[in-house]
């Protein structure tokens, strides 16, 4: 069952309502599902799932209760998502009404065949997961899954034998573990060597980089796919570069804005699948997409980034 969130977390009616003028402007809904250039994309290893390498996150920007015109909004940063190619969109029963948010557009849109659906099932219980995976289901709107995964590894051991069954009769597609905290790292290292996984989702960005270390060099050697959240730093990121110039080699690798210069760095990692940045607006949901093109910086021109924010 979706718990409410605490006020902190709700987003401002007003913010999000700017993302639905900029949507109409644009005119972004059914009609615009046309797509315009296809971002690249790369493989889940192990599935020959092709992802698109920038995908959108839900957690705050989807939790918008029933308001019909905050439900407008986001079907706008949707609809403008998959105009631009997108396909994978990562929510959580713990994201308040963000699976009904997206249920809803993907009605609205009727793109329930474009999705790729990845949900959580999320409970120490490992007997409520079957029943909170199907309410989850049912507020997408979805056939099934694509792919489930535990969040924040919580009840690990049990839910992976539920999904594991699951996988088995083609009640998901894929399934994984995830998780957002850098101490947790030697758990998420302990259940990659031992289970049997197609992704693993966790925090890796141009400064929280700890995960590439060990956990993207094991979840290559071991053919699992890796998802890569809070690109941003839910933001801070993106607030703390504002106002600095990019430097002028980032035409080099295409990046127009501080936000492309963060994503291509991570998606040029060669253990990452896809990033997937959340957003309430549909012009960021299109600079986002755009940053999932050629060019893409090789080693040393990642290194050279890495250093340049850090000297900032
Ligand atoms: N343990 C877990 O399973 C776990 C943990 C954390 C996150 N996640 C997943 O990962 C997703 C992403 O992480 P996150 O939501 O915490 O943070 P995030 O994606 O790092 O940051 C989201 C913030 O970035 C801003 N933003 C997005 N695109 C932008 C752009 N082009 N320019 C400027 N600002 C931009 C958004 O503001 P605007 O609305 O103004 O664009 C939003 O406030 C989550 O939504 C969730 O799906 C999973």
């Amino acid at each position: 069952m979706a718990l409410p969130l605490p006020p902190r977390l709700l987003l401002s009616r007003r913010r999000l309502l700017r993302g639905l003028l900029a949507a109409a402007a644009a005119s972004a809904l059914p009609g615009a599902l046309a797509r315009s250039a296809e971002p690249l994309t790369r493989t889940l290893p192990g599935t020959g799932v092709a992802l698109p390498r920038v995908g959108l996150g839900s957690w705050i920007t989807f939790n918008v209760g029933d308001d019909p015109l905050l439900l407008e909004a986001c079907t706008a940063v949707m609809a403008a998502f998959f105009a631009a190619g997108g396909r994978l969109i990562d929510s959580s029963p713990m994201y308040g009404t963000s699976q009904a948010t997206i249920g809803h557009a993907l009605k609205q849109l009727q793109a329930v065949e474009r999705v790729y659906a990845a949900d959580k099932v999320w409970t120490s219980s490992r007997d409520a997961g079957p029943e909170q995976i199907e309410a989850s289901r049912q507020a997408w709107g979805v056939p099934r899954f694509d792919l489930l995964q535990v969040h924040n590894l919580r009840g690990w051991e049990g839910h992976l034998e539920t999904l594991q069954a699951m996988k088995a009769t083609g009640e998901v597609h894929h399934l994984g573990i995830t998780t957002s905290h850098g101490r947790r790292h030697d758990e998420v290292e302990h259940i990659l060597r031992r289970v049997s996984l197609d992704s693993v989702q966790l925090t890796y960005n141009i400064v929280d980089r700890e995960a590439e270390r060990r956990l993207l060099p094991l979840a290559r050697e071991r053919g699992i796919g890796l998802i890569a959240n809070r690109p941003f730093q839910r933001k801070r990121l993106i607030r703390r570069l504002a106002g600095k110039p990019l430097p002028p080699w980032a035409a080099e690798i295409g990046a127009e804005t501080w936000a492309q210069f963060i994503l291509k760095f991570i998606i040029s990692h060669p253990a990452i699948t896809c990033a997937i940045p959340a957003t309430t607006q549909v012009e960021h949901v299109r600079e986002n997409l755009a940053a999932a093109r050629e060019p893409l910086p090789d080693e040393a021109l990642r290194r050279r980034m890495a250093d340049h924010v850090r000297g900032l």
